[in-house]
């Protein structure tokens, strides 16, 4: 097993996604949490990036009992320069900071860099300070195209060091160097795989849980569905899965749970039917964060009165994933709150219940390989993510049963066409919006004087950016005039041709 001890770099979960790629188990030690002991079961310690600064005030020796343990380490970026500093190198602060693409050169043979062919590569840089001078018993092994030493190594120590990031793919055999470090130097067992993680999951959730009673807020969405059966996979019937039905949700979600999860899986979910409630409470609202925070505070409020009614509950399973770790830890540090997203957030704590988050070390996509192996259909492993608000947020201004009526019809028709036309699992999201501003039309010789719907398709890899699809004219035609025949109420279609940033995926 590789160690990762994690100095606060948001690339540290991809460190420990790499390392699996390669076959290889890797936990992640908080930097709070290092001592000598427990590192002895790691065959080898990577020291992640960080956003600080190793300045004057910062407690570096604290960590110098990880190199008493003779285990080989890799330190990058901000790991490098703890390395250089704790072996009495010369950092510099700020003077050659470079970021995003550089070209590095080989200087020295180097086992970390076994198997490369080149002698220049193009690596991923994001540094404020560098090493000026490697420490005495160091070799520069390679420097970049700016003269900054960009890797050091001791082979009697079994230490190396890169300033750049292997573990991002814009490094070129970033992936060969860290196999190198893992296989090469630490000598790691390969003995990591999906089904393995499974297990031991299964296992950690049947310790957290111990004999209590687990519920968990079940959407119906990917990161919830997979959620819910590996908890039940652990501990049967004492997981209580709640279902709210808000009436924001898709057209057929209802039939969907009812003949899929019920039905064919034999899932123990409790239907909570709460539609007027929801529509009662965002009557006459239009501000899309007034939305946001009514459905928000409903959902919890309902989901908790629900949850109140079964006895000795004392766990909350959520669906939270890696990306969302890093999201609420950005939220913490001082950047811009885009759009309050609506989960269960605030309910563990409120409900004085424990939390079990048994994906949270992994990607969406990682997700969906879990759900496949405990057997879900693709028609849910691989649906289009779905906002906590649900089609609230897809319909410009107040929300009524009429508009919401509309939009389901219509989002029924855009997954049916993207389906037909082999679209729909290539692309990260399709969806309509409802804009009810009234325009004019004609049909079947009459003057018509309704509502316009705009399509926004798009594609991305994590739904932090996003370009908008170039869907073939004949297709956009077909979900177009399906729309305007089939769908009551709207005369006209448009296409959103709008990347992310400057617009959002979603309208609100
Ligand atoms: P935006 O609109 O922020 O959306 O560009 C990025 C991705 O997140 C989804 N989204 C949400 N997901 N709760 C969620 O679970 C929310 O409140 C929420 N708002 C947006 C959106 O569908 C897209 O995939």
């Amino acid at each position: 097993m590789i160690g990762i001890i994690d100095f606060g770099s948001q690339y540290t979960w991809l460190i420990a996604r790499r390392i699996r790629e390669l076959g290889v188990k890797t936990e992640i030690i908080p930097y709070t949490q290092v001592n000598s002991s427990n590192l002895s079961r790691y065959n080898g310690l990577i020291l992640s990036g960080s956003p600080s600064s190793l300045d004057k005030k910062s407690s570096y020796k604290n960590y110098k009992k990880i190199f008493e343990t003779n285990i080989p380490v890799l330190g990058i970026c901000y790991g490098m320069q703890l390395i250089a500093k704790l072996f009495k190198g010369k950092l510099s602060s700020g003077k050659k900071r470079e970021y995003g693409d550089t070209l590095l050169k080989l200087k020295k043979k180097s086992i970390l860099f076994a198997d490369i062919k080149q002698k220049i590569f193009s690596v991923w840089m994001s540094h404020f300070d560098h090493v000026e001078k490697a420490p005495d018993g160091f070799e520069i092994t390679s420097i970049t195209e700016n003269n900054t030493i960009s890797s050091i190594e001791s082979k009697k120590y079994k230490i190396y060091a890169v300033q750049f990031h292997p573990e991002v793919s814009h490094t070129q055999y970033g992936k060969t160097i860290l196999k190198n470090f893992v296989f090469k130097i630490c000598k790691s067992p390969k003995d990591w795989n999906l089904s393995k993680f499974i297990k031991n999951k299964i296992e950690e959730i049947k310790r957290e849980a111990g004999d209590g009673k687990v519920i968990i807020a079940l959407s119906g969405g990917v990161d919830s569905t997979v959620a819910t059966f590996l908890v039940r996979e652990a501990i049967g019937n004492r997981l209580y899965p709640i279902f709210v039905d808000t009436g924001l949700i898709r057209y057929g979600d209802i039939e969907r749970i009812k003949d899929i999860l019920i039905g064919k899986f034999n899932l123990n979910v409790r239907i909570v039917d709460a539609k007027k409630k929801f529509l009662k409470k965002l009557k006459g609202v239009i501000d899309p964060e007034k939305k946001r925070k009514i459905i928000g505070h409903e959902f919890i409020k309902t989901f908790e009165e629900y949850a109140s009614k079964i006895k000795g509950i004392t766990h909350l399973v959520q669906g939270t994933l890696y990306p969302d770790v890093i999201e609420s830890a950005g939220a913490g540090t001082g950047s811009a709150v885009i759009k309050s997203h609506h989960n269960v957030g605030g309910l563990p704590e409120k409900m004085n219940l424990k939390l079990i988050e048994p994906l949270k070390e992994l990607f969406k996509d990682e997700v969906r390989k879990v759900g496949k192996k405990l057997g879900l259909p693709d028609e849910i492993i691989y649906q289009h993510p779905f906002p906590g608000p649900g089609l609230a947020i897809r319909i410009i201004g107040e929300v009524t049963e009429d508009r919401l009526k509309i939009l389901k019809k219509a989002d029924k028709i855009v997954e049916e066409e993207l389906k037909k036309a082999g679209i729909y699992y290539k692309i990260w999201q399709g969806f309509p919006v409802l804009i009810p501003i009234k325009t004019v039309g004609v049909m079947g010789d009459k003057r018509t004087y309704e509502h316009v719907i705009g399509l926004r398709i798009v594609d991305s890899v994590d739904g932090m950016t996003s370009r908008w699809v170039k869907v073939p004219y004949k297709i956009l035609g077909k979900i177009s005039s399906r729309i305007v025949n089939e769908v009551n109420g709207v005369n006209r279609v448009v296409y959103d041709l709008t990347n992310k940033p400057p617009a959002t995926i979603e309208w609100e």
